[in-house]
């Protein structure tokens, strides 16, 4: 080991040498349907109005700290309750950092049901939390006894669901989100990033339980770019929580575009149904293409589907070779055995990922 090597050894915490950073491939020349974005470009019209908007915004200046306008425009966009205040983050990978470092100390834990978002378990061991992830059953729905027990056990801090989940696309009940909800010692965060294609919020129900909050953000509408997510939570929960967020953790450009994309709804929510349609197509297609494959039911902007006798990695490959990027998830534990996560793409990219993968199972 070389002087600076050494140095690095012995000065980065152990279990942020043993952790693998999160991957994101190169996607360039490729048709990108793994990151669930939203596909469409925005219409001539909306951009040149937002262009006239930008011009007035002050880079010199930093942002509004408060975010005032911006947290206006998502209340009335979004039917916030009115008992709710709203933290914002830089993303909601932001929100589940801010609420991890509010509660971070010796032994205390955090808990998701497994497969889950990746990010959960990663924020966690980066800031030295035990992180406990309990299985979801075959068709990927909550164990409830499995998660009645895990409470009992481990007392977590913070519970995350994500509603609908990810990366199996199902929405667990209402029954189950509240009955956890009620038996939590802490906090339940309820991850709503994919609330424009799911049939259910808890969104309406923060001021009716004291451990529920609720996540949002605006990346899988159509503004990933931005970086913008939100929680909404009783005054009492995002209280300690602003002590954490960084005073000009969004920008002014984010500021600025976010308020003005929530005030011009039409046209995104014209793209939320366009991949609302395109999702039923691409899991009927998808079911009726080989006997090969499992298609998982999606409330979300992805379909799971699992392969049964070709090797996934190897399809994955072979889309890749014909241009096509989805998601491999075949290495993320058992669970996801053959697992391939693809998202709904605009109707010319879902058919030619379609075409593509019937020739990979054909090969
Ligand atoms: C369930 C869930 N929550 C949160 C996020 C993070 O979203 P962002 O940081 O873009 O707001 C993702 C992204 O894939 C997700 O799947």
């Amino acid at each position: 080991m070389n002087d600076l090597t050494h140095r690095i050894a012995g000065l980065i915490r152990p279990e942020i040498q043993t952790l693998a950073a999160y991957h994101v491939p190169d996607s360039g020349g490729y048709i990108k349907l793994d990151a669930m974005e939203n596909p469409y470009d925005w219409p001539p019209e909306i951009v040149h109005e937002w262009l006239a908007e930008l011009a007035g915004a002050k880079p010199n200046r930093y942002p509004d700290a408060r975010a005032h306008a911006l947290k206006q425009a998502i209340r009335q966009a979004h039917q916030v309750p009115d008992s709710a205040e709203l933290l914002l983050g830089n993303g909601s990978d932001e929100i589940i950092q801010i609420i991890l470092m509010a509660v971070a100390g010796t032994g205390v834990t955090v808990m998701a049901p497994e497969p889950t978002f990746v990010m959960y378990r990663q924020i966690s061991r980066c800031l030295g939390l035990d992180f406990t992830g309990v299985p979801l059953r075959a068709d990927f729905s909550l164990d409830r006894a499995a998660m009645h027990a895990a409470i009992e056990t481990h007392r977590p801090a913070v519970i995350f669901l994500a509603y609908p989940n990810n990366p199996t696309g199902n929405r667990f009940s209402l029954d189950e989100v509240l009955d956890i909800v009620q038996r939590a010692p802490g906090l339940v965060v309820v991850d709503e990033a994919y609330a424009p294609f799911a049939s259910h919020s808890c969104l309406p129900l923060v001021d009716q339980y004291p451990a529920l909050v609720v996540m949002r953000t605006l990346s899988k509408l159509g503004l990933a770019g931005l970086r913008l997510g939100y929680l909404a939570a009783r005054p009492e929960w995002i209280e300690p929580f602003e002590k954490v967020r960084l005073p000009y953790n969004i920008n002014v450009l984010t500021q600025l575009t976010a308020a003005f994309i929530l005030r011009h709804p039409a046209f995104l929510e014209q793209q939320v149904q366009a991949i609302l349609a395109e999702r039923s197509r691409l899991h009927a297609a998808l079911s009726a293409l080989d006997d090969d494959l499992a298609v998982y039911p999606s409330e979300a902007n992805f379909i799971l589907f699992r392969l049964k006798r070709v090797d996934a990695g190897v399809v994955h490959q072979r889309l890749k070779a014909k241009g096509i990027l989805i998601k491999n998830l075949d290495q993320a534990g058992a669970a996801l055995a053959g697992c391939l996560r693809v998202t709904v793409g605009t109707p010319t990219e879902n058919t030619g990922f379609l075409e593509a993968l019937a020739d990979a199972l054909a090969a």
